[in-house]
């Protein structure tokens, strides 16, 4: 990725041996301090703990995790089993993993490394066709132009090898001069949409307004959404839409107030093995990210218990299309998505 010299996650090898380099989205907006990784455990820790975060960079994490322990001589299948699990929903991780073990175990170290560079490199190049396919499909579905877009938490390059998904496709229609306003919902607990698509929006110079999760009803009741942009970190068999707690009551809105409802993800997000919703396994997190507002700023009495799940899932009935690199699939169902993964099997490996 790269954007203003900042990476969300990169590979160096400085005289001690090499290094992940991952940018801090824990410190984001206020700081832009990377962490050095140094190992698969500090990368497992690093991934649970969202400084690093957000699906297709999730599968780079993973591929480029395999790289570091086989190019510092730990155990690679052990590694690889703690990579895998480091967070249970988005198929990204556990895919970028399984592609660099399978290319370590026929050519060894350096074989996993160009792997983890090789998906790196297909990443950015999903993303532009993406970008592209994307443009194309508002310009279809919402005549006139000059885009209002609804997103929820953070879809840019900060979970990229290039510019993202969702948010690459709204930047995108911004440099078309298409974009009239960029709709971020802060998306609670932990802020993504707040903290860090609000910052990729404003680097990028475009028109963005953030406002609560709970504001959205009324802001389509306005009739001010022309459009949702959302990702997606699993996408089972029959459609459903694992993303960030908080989708599919957007899915829900949009589909009472007549807006197009679009997920922007790459093929490597479909998972044919997850036969449908109910079996996405969706990521319970810590009471005290919703109890707290940052560590030590408690907005519930002391002992509260929160229901903290990480995502959510959207049934594919209230999915307008899915935008992939592969081409746009709607309606959004189990054989328009084998259609779509048997179409592109040389990607998924
Ligand atoms: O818990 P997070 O921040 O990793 O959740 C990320 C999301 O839900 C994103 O919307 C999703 O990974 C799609 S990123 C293109």
């Amino acid at each position: 990725m790269a954007d203003h010299g900042l990476a969300a996650l990169r590979w160096a090898e400085p005289p001690d041996g090499p290094v992940l380099v991952l940018l801090d989205q824990t410190r984001l907006p206020d700081a832009e301090e990377e962490l050095v990784v140094t190992d698969v455990p500090g990368l497992v820790e690093a991934v649970r703990a969202l400084v690093v975060r957000g699906a297709p960079v999730l599968g780079l994490a993973g591929a480029y995790g395999v790289a570091l322990a086989a190019a510092r001589g730990f155990d690679v299948e052990e590694a690889a089993l703690l990579l895998a699990d480091a967070r249970p929903t988005a198929v990204n991780l556990a895919y970028g993993v399984r592609r660099a073990v399978a290319a370590y175990r026929s050519g060894g170290a350096a074989a996993a490394l160009a792997e983890a560079r090789a998906m790196h490199r297909e990443d950015a190049l999903a993303g532009e066709r993406m970008e592209e396919a994307g443009l194309g499909l508002l310009g279809e579905l919402v005549p006139g132009g000059g885009y209002r877009l609804l997103t929820h938490c953070n879809t840019g390059m900060l979970v990229s090898g290039g510019r993202g998904t969702a948010f690459a496709v709204a930047r995108r229609a911004h440099e078309a001069g298409e974009l009239r306003r960029l709709w971020v919902g802060e998306t609670r607990p932990l802020l993504q949409g707040a903290r860090l698509t609000a910052w990729e929006a404003a680097r990028a110079g475009m028109p963005y307004t953030v406002l609560a999760d709970a504001a959205a009803g009324s802001l389509f009741a306005a009739g001010e959404v022309d459009a949702v942009l959302v990702g997606a970190d699993r996408i089972a068999a029959d459609g459903s839409v694992a993303n960030k707690v908080g989708t599919y009551p957007l899915a829900v809105l949009a589909r009472h107030h007549g807006v197009p409802f679009l997920v922007v993800a790459p093929v490597a997000s479909v998972d044919p093995e997850t036969p449908d919703g109910a079996a996405i396994p969706v990521e319970q997190r810590a009471s005290h990210e919703v109890t707290e507002l940052r560590p030590g700023v408690v907005v519930a009495p002391v002992g509260a218990q929160a229901y903290n799940p990480a995502f959510d899932v959207t049934p594919p009935e209230l999915v307008t299309a899915l935008v992939t690199e592969a081409g746009v699939v709607s309606p959004v169902g189990r054989d328009s998505l084998a259609a779509l993964c048997s179409g592109s099997r040389g990607a998924k490996s």
